[in-house]
């Protein structure tokens, strides 16, 4: 063959198979005369041999080229580089015993090359295929198709299949019916925005894609099929962050006739099953459970991590007459101690000082405890008995520090709660490998949206709640029949009971301040199927990329999805969201009011 037109002397497969992949061979392989087909990953020319290391998502085979064994193909092999696309055909042999790979699964034998075919060229990579390497991750998802190539992304995609083959088995088992739901819908408020798809047939009118087949599940119960799960595509305009795409996966299910503790049941099943599938992990059973009132408290946030002791602790009454005006007189004042903590330079208190004003917090109060006195800003505003109060309640000892919040309880809760996650990684109190799972239960019903000055969903609006009565006397106090479930700290999935009376759903709207008209509007076809004899029914979903984010370590969602969206929910390798010509948007009677941006 020859460099300059190796695109025309390409070959054809023309009858050639495959017969192992880059990691089947070893040394049971003896001797066999193998065909194997990949990329080229290395070459070496070494002592008047070329060896290639040839890879498919299976792995590695170490492939040479003889002039003694096939002196034609040793010759053409010249032209192999990076990335080309090879089949070789060839004798498998044990590797000297200096250079065997125990790393690698193939690594005691080499293929001794009879003859090979070249299917294809490629242009030099942007960057190379392997594991360690230091790429801006916008070139990785340019070049996505090549990203896909490296190992630690193909297994990941490999365990997200294990994952859901697992999932669709253990569901299969107990006669859940997987069935599909429209992806041209009407909105399902799941507290994101929409994405709209105009209708062309339907000028002015438009398509919401789903947040979550949410309103079809709870239909499907209505349709008295009883057991309904699909592993879906949900849609969420919303603000994107390491766990969250605009686009995600639902494992999504639904069951007629149970109550919370059947919905528990199926579901730490089901993730019991999917650790052993997919990690041979043994998760025990039953899972523990938490109300959202004592996750609050503990740790600040509804979605614990309770792999690490530190907790908060309330110090409100302790601080009351306090001659430090903000906590005599915020609403709510928490201590977070951390034991040996007081190393901790000013740099790095500051540095957390920032790090909790994206809470919505002022500042951040501490005190180190020295064995010769406290040292503190605040300090000198604690009288004895205020300090004997923190020193006993908080059991601080020489060498700690204690961080204080004050004022609303919204923000102390989440500024502390999520110091407390920093604070575990700076004196590194994570355990490794550890899946600390837990239920969250007893969660409130609505959330007073400061802005739209009303309630709303916290959860979403076809949530039951678990006193009817305090949801029509005292709404902010009603309490939800819903359940979250977390695993170190990530909310891997939640769900509820839902309401199954239309004069309870049209309860639950007024409480939200969703008028009847407004009701029947958005959400009639629902009233419509509740009344006419909707079994009593509730559900769950589990976040299937945040599950195998957390199952293989990754640090972002990007990591587990095939082709992501970047944190500016764009597809860098298709160039998706992009602009259209005018004729496009006439068909569906629009006009751009601005220029879209270049
Ligand atoms: P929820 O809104 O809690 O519930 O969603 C269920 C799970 O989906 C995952 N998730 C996400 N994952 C990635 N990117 C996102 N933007 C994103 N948003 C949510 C989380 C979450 O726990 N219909 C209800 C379920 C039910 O009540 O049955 C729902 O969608 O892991």
């Amino acid at each position: 063959m020859d460099d300059r037109n190796i695109e025309q002397q390409l070959d054809s497969l023309e009858g050639w198979q495959r017969t192992h992949t880059c990691a089947a061979l070893g040394p049971n392989n003896l001797d066999q005369e193998v065909c194997l087909m990949g990329w080229v990953q290395y070459r070496r020319d070494h002592g008047g041999l070329i060896f290639i290391d040839l890879r498919d998502r299976h792995g590695l085979t170490q492939v040479v080229f003889s002039p003694e064994v096939a002196p034609k193909a040793h010759e053409h092999a010249h032209i192999l580089r990076t990335e080309f696309v090879l089949a070789i055909k060839g004798v498998v042999r044990h590797r000297p015993e200096d250079m065997v790979n125990s790393k690698l699964a193939t690594g005691a034998i080499e293929v001794y090359v009879t003859e090979f075919k070249l299917l294809n060229t490629s242009k030099t990579p942007p960057f190379p295929i392997e594991d360690r390497i230091e790429v801006s991750e916008n070139l990785r998802l340019k070049y996505r198709f090549l990203d896909l190539r490296r190992k630690a992304l193909a297994d990941n995609l490999i365990l997200r299949n294990r994952i859901a083959q697992s999932v669709r088995r253990y569901l299969d088992d107990l006669n859940f019916l997987e069935i599909e739901t429209p992806v041209l819908t009407k909105s399902t408020p799941e507290g994101a925005r929409d994405f709209l798809v105009p209708s062309r047939v339907n000028p002015g009118q438009f398509y919401a894609l789903p947040q979550s087949p949410q309103l079809f599940k709870q239909l499907l119960m209505c349709g008295g099929l009883d057991r309904y799960y699909q592993i879906v595509k949900c849609f969420r305009d919303e603000d994107l962050r390491a766990d969250r795409q605009p686009e995600f996966t639902q494992i999504d299910i639904e069951m007629s006739f149970v109550d919370e503790s059947q919905v528990i049941t199926m579901a730490e099943g089901m993730m019991a099953r999917v650790m052993h599938d997919a990690l041979g992990h043994e998760l025990a059973l039953p899972l523990p459970r938490m109300t959202y009132a004592q996750a609050m408290d503990k740790y600040g946030v509804d979605k614990p991590d309770v792999r690490f002791d530190l907790h908060l602790q309330e110090v409100t009454d302790i601080v009351r007459g306090s001659q430090f005006k903000l906590f005599a007189t915020a609403a709510l004042v928490k201590a977070l101690p951390v034991p040996g903590g007081a190393e901790l330079s000013r740099k790095e208190i500051d540095d957390f000082t920032d790090f909790v004003k994206i809470y919505g917090a002022q500042g951040l109060a501490w005190i180190k405890i020295k064995e010769d006195g406290w040292q503190s800003p605040i300090a000198k505003f604690l009288s004895d008995e205020e300090r004997a109060g923190l020193a006993g309640a908080l059991h601080l000892q020489p060498g700690d520090i204690v961080f204080f919040q004050a004022g609303a309880p919204d923000m102390v809760n989440s500024a502390l709660g999520n110091l407390r996650l920093k604070l575990a990684e700076r004196f590194d109190l994570i355990p490794e490998k550890e899946f600390a799972s837990l239920w969250i239960t007893d969660f409130p019903l609505l959330e007073w949206d400061p802005e739209a000055k009303r309630h709303v969903a916290k959860h979403h609006p076809f949530t039951a709640p678990q006193d009817l009565e305090i949801l029509t006397t005292n709404p902010s106090q009603a309490v939800a029949r819903a359940y979250d479930l977390v695993i170190n700290g990530t909310e891997v999935g939640g769900g509820s009971i839902r309401i199954h009376n239309a004069s309870v759903q049209q309860q639950m709207f007024d409480a939200l301040g969703i008028g009847e008209d407004e009701a029947t509007a958005k959400f009639g076809f629902l009233l419509e199927a509740l009344a006419f004899g909707a079994p009593p029914h509730g559900g769950i979903a589990f976040g299937l990329d945040r599950l195998v984010m957390l199952l293989s370590a990754s640090k972002s969602i990007r990591d587990v999805i095939a082709f992501p969206k970047t944190q500016k929910a764009a597809c860098l390798m298709t160039e998706a969201p992009s602009s259209v010509d005018t004729g496009q948007l006439r068909e569906l009677g629009l006009r751009l009011r601005e220029k879209p941006k270049e």
